[in-house]
């Protein structure tokens, strides 16, 4: 495949960034998204040019490292995948590729296409564990009864990468579906219950606090993620903080 690349340059958070084109050949169907940008930045670096700085782990849809907003949508056109599992196939000879950071106030940008994610960290570890014991006198996790459905849908909440996709997404750049999942796999589970409040209260008070907008029920985060995270999550959020607000 012939392709057309229009990507985002940016130096630096404080520089003014501006799309700028390149044209790339020999793109398999086979080839990964990030894989293809491997093929333009070392025709850039033979080239004595800079490449594009992009960010990428795993490689294997688990860690939420890669972050490309493709054609106007976070991880590109497919459902369900990470940008790291996008293929080539999903575009065809003569295409024109436009690729961007992901856009929020709350991820600034650092160079090029990686953005700035460590908000998602504070919100985290500001109510995203649990004080269970776990210093040899813990009771073997099979031995609480739980419900399955409660177990399943924890457990869904749980598959959630921090990638920030949902938030790319939202028209207000809202965090409500990471933070509903994280409040989630906590909430439906016995050994979540200890923090139930001050983890509810203190997740959403980080999250407002690092600039994330409010969410307005339009659903693009859940058709955009790429582990389908439920919106029920984000119901669930809202009974969590009612709740921990009538407790006081
Ligand atoms: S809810 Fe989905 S889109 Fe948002 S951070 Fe988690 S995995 Fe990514
Ligand atoms: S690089 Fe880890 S999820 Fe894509």
């Amino acid at each position: 495949m012939k392709l057309t690349l229009k990507i985002w340059r940016q130096d630096n958070a404080n520089s003014k960034g501006k799309m700028q084109t390149y044209s790339i050949e020999g793109i398999e169907g086979d080839m990964s998204f990030l894989e293809m940008l491997d093929v333009l930045n070392e025709g850039l670096i033979n080239k004595g040019e800079t490449p594009v700085e992009f960010d990428h782990d795993c490689r294997e849809g688990i860690c939420g490292s890669c972050s490309l907003q493709i054609n106007g949508e976070p991880h590109g056109p497919d459902r369900m995948v990470t940008t790291c599992q996008l293929h080539m196939r999903s575009f065809k000879d003569g295409d024109t590729i436009v690729i961007e950071p992901f856009r929020a106030k709350a991820f600034p940008v650092i160079k090029d296409l990686i953005v700035d994610r460590s908000a998602f960290d504070r919100i985290q570890q500001s109510g995203g564990y649990v004080s269970v014991n776990t210093s040899g006198n813990t009771l073997d996790a099979n031995a609480i009864p739980i419900n399955k459905q409660d177990a399943d849908s924890a457990f869904a909440a749980a598959a959630c990468i921090g990638c920030g996709a949902c938030v790319a997404a939202c028209k207000n750049a809202s965090a409500m579906l990471f933070t509903s999942a994280k409040v989630s796999q906590y909430a439906l589970l016995p050994q979540g219950q200890v923090e139930a409040t001050e983890r509810v209260e203190n997740m959403v008070r980080q999250m407002d606090l690092e600039g994330f907008g409010n969410c307005t029920n339009t659903g693009a985060c859940e058709i955009e993620c790429p582990k389908g995270i439920s919106l029920e999550n984000i119901a669930r959020l809202n009974r969590e903080f009612l709740s921990a607000n009538i407790k006081g």
